[in-house]
């Protein structure tokens, strides 16, 4: 935990937000990705007029990482709430990042959402409990 600095990630997470892509929802997603060598990936979510290619923050920022060669994660920090207004205090990630995080990273990691006034700080353990990994192939 000390090696993460949960304000600055979710500064960087809220940051993210104002790239975002969402002309169908109005809501806009941030997210902020550590890597254990203190390197930070930022995503946002990027919609499609075919609904279905959708991509989330979370996803966006993971992908982003892996193809540029990065393997180990300590945190992600994630913000998100109706475009233009503040971000909200509950804003978790949902059921196909988890399974994308879980592959990538270990049950310790830590996820993080909210927003500068109240935020929750989750294991990946806590949030995806008996999960699918590449334990169970
Ligand atoms: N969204 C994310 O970016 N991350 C999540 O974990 C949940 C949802 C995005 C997808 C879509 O563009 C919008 O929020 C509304 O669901």
């Amino acid at each position: 935990m000390s090696q993460v600095n949960i304000a600055a990630l979710l500064n960087m997470a809220e940051e993210a937000r104002g790239s975002s892509y969402s002309p169908y929802s109005h809501i806009s997603v941030g997210a902020a990705l550590l890597t254990r060598s203190g390197k930070v990936y930022r995503g946002t979510n990027i919609e499609n007029a075919s609904y279905t290619p959708t991509i989330c923050a979370e996803r966006t920022a993971i992908f982003k990482a892996v193809s540029e060669g990065e393997r180990e994660f300590l945190a992600i920090a994630i913000a998100g709430g109706e475009a233009g207004k503040p971000s909200k205090a509950d804003f978790p990630p949902c059921g196909v990042c988890r399974q994308v995080m879980a592959e990538f990273c270990s049950a310790d990691f830590l996820v993080i959402w909210g927003n500068g006034e109240r935020w929750t700080v989750k294991k990946l353990s806590e949030i995806l409990p008996s999960g699918f990994d590449k334990n169970n192939l």
